[in-house]
């Protein structure tokens, strides 16, 4: 038998490959190995999820950001960036308009802005909560104590999503400046699992530097911390970024590596990002068919949407929330699948 069908088989059963392993099926991957690996892929979600595709309702709410990440368009940095921040009343506003279009999952997420204190970030999440208590609320708000997690869960939130960006603290280190480690990164992480959010972490795919060493990282830390949902997606330059000239991820290795994560933890709840949207039209569809099971249109007022603009293209800038949620749902329904109206808990 082949050695990658060996090592597929493997995963499926025992979901743990050693590191030598990780790497030999992720550099010797080709078509062959890719088809069998969706095939498996497909089984799964369909096992735990049918031919569902969750929603999520994306509010970017601000793009000020302490942080100077160098692969990100609203780093601190960059001077060139026209910056917003949302009022409560715009967010309360995304919020109704969307539940009137069927999302039951709000994600507030922005850079690490400082003007939106821990009482302004546990009144809003109250807000929503009481506004709409048959919502979940997810945050993407970047590093935090845990005892700041921890008010924000008391407050009404339900999930957290941090990509871990990278498990390897060196390649951590050639991605962001010094004050920012892998270490306290997956320390957030722990802390969130231990708080009781389901929590999502997550890497970009070809990311500078990159190679399949520290894929093999990223899938045994994954792994290991066992979170509920894993967002990936190609890394995208940016032309104000210090990478702006850095070669951007594949479609063909991000599918691979959503194929990987469907297979070794098979209830994930694994989106079909907007990145991938950006660098292939039927990006997001080739997502689903490789393992994927959520979507994330935007929310947020069509007057600040360019303005989140983390990579060069970006899609769905334009698009009223309504005309994203009728395009995502005829795109899953070309494929087979079906946008689902529900909070799309893990596992159900
Ligand atoms: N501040 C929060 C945080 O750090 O988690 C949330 C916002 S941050 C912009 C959300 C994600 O965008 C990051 O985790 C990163 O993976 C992704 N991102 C940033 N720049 C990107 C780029 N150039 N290409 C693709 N993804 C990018
Ligand atoms: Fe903070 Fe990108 S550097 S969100």
């Amino acid at each position: 038998m082949d050695l990658w069908k060996q090592l597929i088989d493997k995963l499926e059963t025992d979901s743990r490959l050693t590191k030598e392993e990780w790497i030999t099926l992720i550099e010797n991957r080709n078509e062959e190995s890719a088809e069998y690996l969706f095939e498996k892929a497909r089984m799964w979600q369909h096992r735990y999820y049918g031919n569902q595709i969750y929603t999520r309702g994306l509010i970017e709410f601000t793009n000020y950001c302490k942080n100077d990440c160098y692969y990100c368009g609203i780093r601190r940095s960059n001077r060139s960036a026209e910056r917003y921040r949302l009022t409560e009343e715009q967010i309360m506003e995304c919020c109704r308009s969307g539940y009137e279009l069927g999302f039951r999952t709000f994600v507030l997420q922005g850079g690490e802005d400082g003007w939106f204190t821990q009482e302004k970030l546990e009144r809003m999440v109250y807000a929503i909560k009481s506004g709409y208590p048959d919502c979940a609320i997810t945050l993407s708000l970047g590093e935090r104590t845990k005892e700041s997690y921890r008010r924000l869960f008391e407050a009404g939130a339900d999930r957290y999503l941090l990509r871990h960006e990278t498990a390897d603290e060196e390649h951590y280190k050639s991605l962001h400046p010094p004050e920012l480690s892998a270490a306290n990164r997956k320390r957030c992480l722990y802390d969130l699992k231990e708080i009781g959010y389901q929590t999502g972490t997550g890497f970009m795919v070809g990311s500078p530097g990159q190679g399949a060493e520290h894929l093999a990282e990223d899938m045994m830390f994954i792994r290991e911390l066992e979170p509920h949902m894993v967002g990936i997606g190609p890394f995208v330059p940016h032309h104000d970024t210090p990478f702006a000239n850095e070669t951007g991820g594949t479609v063909e290795l991000t599918l691979f590596m959503i194929g990987l994560l469907r297979v070794m933890l098979p209830k994930l709840l694994l989106p079909a990002t907007t990145a991938l949207g950006t660098i292939d039209k039927r990006g997001r569809e080739k997502g689903i068919l490789a393992g994927a099971n959520v979507v994330m249109p935007n929310l947020s007022p069509t007057s600040v949407r360019r303005k989140y603009e983390l990579y060069d293209n970006k899609i769905c800038t334009g698009d009223e929330a309504a005309e994203c949620r009728n395009c995502l749902s005829r795109r899953v329904e070309s494929i087979g699948y079906r946008l689902c109206v529900s909070r799309g808990d893990y596992g159900t």
